[in-house]
């Protein structure tokens, strides 16, 4: 079966609803009001019995008064039966209601010629000795009228009622749900691949104005999103073209003629280092890829610092002597923060790897380490080319090289990744620097508490 839309649902719902609180409501409308008209009925009955016996009683023996049922009230009428049953005095009494057996001190419900009736018989008492009886009956046909009129009245009220409502609910819904099919609508556009599409509702707080926002807000984070995606996927196959364009054409020439075996090995190491510098490239943007799609399985723990990057320093003592650098590493207490180790080692390569490369010869790499009470220091100096203030704001985008370093075995990811680090770790970096004088990376990282 088709689903039902939520404007019918909701119209259904509603509808059931009312039926179910109208039948409920009505039936206890229509039941008190019977018992009310019945009881007026019976408490009727009693006082025209007081009556009669009064009459009765004032002429002192029954079967000598005349004519006392003329002042009854008029829908109402009476026998008196002797002690052995037989009629001695009636108005205008129904036979068939002179018939019914007598029963004692009980109001009755009768059926007489498809009108009810209502009836009661009283003992005559004299001397203890039962001396007869009166019956006094009223007609319910005026009752019985009001409640037909009442039933007829409710049957046609409640379907009248749930055919308006269902109207101004299915109305009421329609109207509260154009927005989302305006929103369905545009989705389908965007689905098509209008990724500009917007729906820019009037501005409203009410819970379909949200939904719209938070659409629109979604679709501006998912377009930069693709559009940053666009832009790496095409940054990085550019990256890679480069070195595999050096190599094949290394190759080639390498190739085309005899060479002499010098020449043959000066292809080859360049071979082998763009084959390096791809590898490198390779694993950074596995990296990027891995944190982007939120994969990459973290594993915080306590670390001491300076063991890090004493161990870093260590490995780069080679490089800086043959570039005849001077690394000085400084460092007073141990200092523990609750990191990922792999990452932050990756983030103190990348950054000493930059001092290295864009330091010269006899240049000087300074690094020092400290806390200020919630953050651990880490500041990494150099004597190196420096950055020019208009790169400044850009080092750490992707694939940002200032145009001096342009030329290098970069990729410009280095960065891009320490920056990352240092936003899972909550941290922070700043960096000055002087053209042709150096370059400072300030990081700070939260301690472990
Ligand atoms: N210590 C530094 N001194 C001078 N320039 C720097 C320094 N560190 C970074 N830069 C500049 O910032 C740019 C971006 O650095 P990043 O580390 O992201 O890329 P890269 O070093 O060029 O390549 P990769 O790190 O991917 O091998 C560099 O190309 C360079 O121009
Ligand atoms: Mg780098």
């Amino acid at each position: 079966m088709k689903k039902l839309t939520i404007k019918t649902r909701i119209t259904l719902w509603y509808a059931l609803l009312l039926l179910f609180i109208l039948v409920v409501f009505n039936i206890f409308i229509y039941m008190v009001t019977s018992r009310i008209l019945l009881k007026s009925n019976e408490d009727l009955l009693v006082e025209d019995t007081r009556q009669v016996f009064s009459i009765i009683q004032s002429e002192g023996y029954f079967l000598r008064f005349e004519t006392p049922y003329k002042i009854i009230a008029t829908n109402s009428y009476f026998v008196i039966f002797d002690s052995s049953g037989k009629t001695s005095l009636a108005n205008d009494i129904l036979p068939e209601l002179v018939s019914l057996p007598i029963e004692k001190e009980q109001i009755r419900y009768v059926t007489v010629n498809n009108t009810r009736w209502i009836v009661a018989d009283t003992e005559i008492k004299i001397e203890d000795k039962t001396a007869g009886w009166v019956r006094v009956s009223r007609s319910l046909e005026f009752t019985m009228t009001v409640l037909k009129n009442l039933r007829i009245i409710i049957y046609i009220s409640i379907p009248l009622y749930i055919l308006l409502a269902s109207f101004g609910g299915f109305f009421l819904a329609s109207r509260a749900l154009r927005p989302i099919d305006r929103i369905t609508k545009i989705a389908m556009e965007i689905s098509k691949g209008d990724l500009s599409r917007r729906i820019k509702m009037k501005k409203s707080s009410d819970e379909v104005g949200r939904l719209a926002d938070t659409f629109d807000e979604m679709l501006d984070k998912l377009e930069s999103s693709i559009k940053k995606e666009r832009q790496f996927a095409s940054d990085a196959s550019h990256e890679l073209r480069t070195p595999i364009a050096v190599i094949n054409a290394q190759v080639e020439q390498a190739l085309s003629s005899k060479r002499k075996l010098q020449e043959y090995r000066e292809a080859l190491k360049t071979v082998g280092d763009e084959g390096r510098k791809m590898n490198h490239i390779i694993s950074q943007l596995i990296m990027i890829y891995r944190s982007e799609e939120g994969r990459y399985k973290f594993n915080f723990e306590n670390i001491e610092i300076n063991e890090i990057i004493s161990d870093i320093v260590e490995e780069f003592k080679t490089i800086a002597d043959s570039k005849e650098i001077k690394i000085d590493f400084k460092t007073e207490d141990k200092i523990i923060v609750k990191a990922d180790q792999t990452l932050i080692t990756r983030l103190f390569i990348n950054l000493i790897e930059n001092a290295m490369k864009y330091t010269g010869e006899n240049g000087k790499i300074s690094i020092n380490t400290g806390q200020d009470g919630k953050n651990a220091i880490v500041i990494i100096e150099d004597t190196g080319i420096g950055i020019s203030e208009k790169d400044i704001p850009y080092i750490f985008d992707r694939f940002y090289q200032a145009e001096s370093s342009r030329s290098g075995s970069g990729s410009g990811l280095g960065l891009s990744i320490v920056k990352w680090i240092i936003n899972i770790h909550k941290g922070s970096v700043d960096v000055e620097s002087n053209i042709n004088k150096g370059t400072t990376f300030i990081i700070k990282l939260p301690t472990a508490i």
